[in-house]
């Protein structure tokens, strides 16, 4: 009898570690560097469909960045989604994320398969989009500003206190701002130009969407941000319209990465394998995410910025996705312009 009992607690005790064991492994720890409403939206297709648990942290870009680097020797994060390409791929360089070639890379655009053959298949392309602005139109009419439709003309001290960027340390937008202006003007005129925009500058916010959500809402005039985010504050109502720099502007091809040492790898793999579908990306527009589409299969909504609309610069991404540029960058931003930011 006693016997009997003990066998049975012990069965009990077995079944039980097994069950924490198999939960325990239905498991993904997850960053998303997207909108929240898009990165909330995945989370919750992807665990109806599969059956496990995502934990989602959403971070910007640079952010996300700086915590997979700090947790490089005990890794707290299994994938990374979304968020402009830079930052993945110098996540890429430095060896912090790991090689994994997806049966569905061939389904995908030139651009995104190049972004994984850039980065020895330690990163992909899950969508794409230009960098502009957006404006409120009602507080122009007000206040008769006139419509800004080149870099230069967001130098106008009309606009003094009246245009938000992030900050691009945090942002992958305004990084993607940063790497722009350099291409364009070459780095010492961007700086100067930065130091100018500067003055009309009244905030650097942390996230880059955050400058149009402002100037939905009339916090501000102007907000420098990718051209979707600008159309997705338009299409929820606000008065926004959104510009293509006349000079010439540069992109992000926002990528997916998993993380080197992740704990739960092969669901890490089940979620990378399932954004890339061609039905999921065609649901991105559902939570007002008007990027295009990696998988050249995918419903590019009728919403979306075209590339073909848009004077795109031929943006380097060897050279602004290198760790080097990037801290040589970003040190001279915080020594000129953020230590002078109001
Ligand atoms: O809001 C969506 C989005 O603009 C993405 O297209 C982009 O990858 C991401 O946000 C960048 O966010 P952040 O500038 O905060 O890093």
């Amino acid at each position: 009898m006693r016997l009997a009992l003990m066998a049975a607690t012990a069965l009990a005790a077995g079944l039980m570690t097994n069950a924490t064991a198999s939960r325990a492994a239905e498991e993904l720890n997850l960053i998303c560097s997207a909108d929240v409403v898009i990165c909330e939206m995945m989370q919750q297709m992807f665990q109806k469909e599969t059956g496990i648990q995502v934990n989602m942290v959403r971070l910007s870009s640079g952010e996300t960045y700086a915590k997979i680097r700090a947790e490089a020797r005990n890794p707290k994060t299994d994938i990374w989604w979304a968020g402009t390409g830079d930052p993945h791929l110098q996540a890429a360089a430095e060896g912090l994320t790991q090689e994994y070639k997806s049966p569905l890379l061939g389904e995908l655009n030139d651009w995104a398969k190049k972004q994984a053959e850039a980065s020895g298949f330690r990163t992909v392309g899950v969508y794409a989009g230009a960098l502009g602005w957006g404006y409120n139109t009602d507080r122009f009419k007000q206040k008769n500003y006139k419509e800004p439709k080149c870099w230069a003309d967001l130098l106008d001290p009309s606009f003094k206190g009246e245009i938000q960027m992030a900050n691009p340390n945090s942002s992958g937008t305004a990084y993607t701002a940063l790497a722009t202006l350099v291409q364009i003007m070459g780095e010492d005129k961007a700086y100067d130009y930065l130091k100018k925009l500067n003055a009309n500058i009244s905030q650097y916010t942390k996230s880059g969407s955050a400058p149009v959500k402002a100037a939905g809402r009339g916090e501000t005039a102007i907000g420098i941000v990718f051209m979707h985010d600008a159309v997705a504050v338009a299409v929820e109502g606000f008065p926004v319209k959104s510009v293509a720099p006349c000079e010439g502007t540069g992109y992000e091809i926002g990528s997916m990465s998993i993380v080197k040492g992740a704990r739960n790898l092969e669901n890490a793999k089940k979620w990378y394998d399932w954004a890339l579908k061609a039905d999921v990306q065609s649901h991105m527009k559902e939570a007002k995410s008007f990027q295009l589409p990696s998988n050249s299969k995918a419903e590019v909504p009728k919403e979306s910025p075209k590339f073909s609309d848009i004077k795109l610069i031929d943006y380097d991404f060897a050279k602004y996705g290198d760790p080097n540029t990037r801290k040589t960058l970003l040190e001279r931003w915080d020594k000129e312009i953020g230590a002078n930011a109001n």
